[in-house]
């Protein structure tokens, strides 16, 4: 029985061990996917317990993708541009560090059918959440892709940071309350959702896609994206999407995210 296990601050909501327990069902994977509680100062020594003991691969969560970012022997270019690592294995007595998000939410806006392939995106927000997902967002085609965030310094710091690491989309920055123009997807990354607040749309910006990271929570994004009778789409495909991407890694097989969303529910 291969192990596996999410660590986190804190874990006990985390849906992982059954996301993956469902693909281990679909893919005929004999493993056991378990929650690790670390303590805040104890990061370094819970996952150092984990592997010694025999484990596979461990996913990361908050608070500590950033210091398993830092803890890593070698890091998958996505995770060099994210900063922050979510899933990790051991090869060759080496710690190796991938972020799987992006291809996650790449994964996700296939299932609904919404094209990449030379579209226009705007991505609010510039924290974490936009930086795990740009590479592979620019991967799979994006002609442009636009940053816009409350605090303009850091969109222009991002872009900044992930432009050496691209080479055929075109990034930028702006304010976040200067939004105009048009776009084929919008993506909501900024933790406003989580925090309860509303963001603004104006009617000078327009879009025909609307794509929110968060899931599980009231989004005035995803209300006015619908006011306006565009698709619109949560976060639980892309929490899904990510976490068959760190199975895909492990275990070599890949399922198919489609057979999963009903799961939501
Ligand atoms: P994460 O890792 O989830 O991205 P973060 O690094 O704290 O978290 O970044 C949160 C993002 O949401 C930031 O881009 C933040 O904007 P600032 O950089 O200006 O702080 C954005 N954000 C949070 N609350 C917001 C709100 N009410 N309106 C607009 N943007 C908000």
């Amino acid at each position: 029985t291969r192990q596996f296990a999410v660590v986190g601050n804190p874990i006990e909501h985390s849906r992982s061990p059954e996301l993956h327990h469902a693909f281990a069902k679909a893919t005929g994977i004999d493993l056991n996917y378990s929650n690790r509680l670390a303590p805040l100062d104890g990061f370094a020594a819970n996952i150092q317990e984990f592997f010694n003991q025999g484990g596979t691969g461990l996913n990361v969560t908050v608070p500590f993708k950033e210091q398993a970012y830092q803890l890593c022997d070698v890091l998958t270019p996505r995770a060099q541009v994210a900063r922050a690592v979510n899933t990790l294995w051991q090869q060759d007595g080496k710690l190796y560090g991938d972020n799987t998000d992006g291809q996650g939410l790449v994964d996700a806006l296939n299932a609904l059918g919404w094209k990449l392939e030379q579209a226009n995106v705007l991505i609010l927000g510039a924290g974490g959440a936009t930086r795990g997902v740009m590479l592979p967002l620019a991967q799979a085609g994006a002609s442009q892709i636009v940053v816009a965030n409350r605090t303009l310094s850091r969109a222009q710091q991002l872009v900044e940071d992930v432009q050496p690491f691209i080479t055929t989309t075109t990034l930028s920055a702006i304010r976040l309350d200067q939004l105009s123009g048009q776009f084929d997807l919008i993506i909501n990354a900024t933790s406003a959702s989580l925090s309860g607040e509303a963001l603004q749309l104006p009617p000078e910006l327009h879009f025909q896609q609307a794509y929110e990271m968060a899931y599980g929570k009231p989004s005035s994004f995803l209300d006015q994206a619908a006011q306006r009778g565009v698709p619109i789409s949560d976060g639980f495909s892309m929490l899904v999407g990510q976490a068959i991407e760190a199975f895909s890694i492990w275990n070599g097989v890949k399922p198919a995210l489609e057979d999963f969303l009903s799961l939501k529910s």
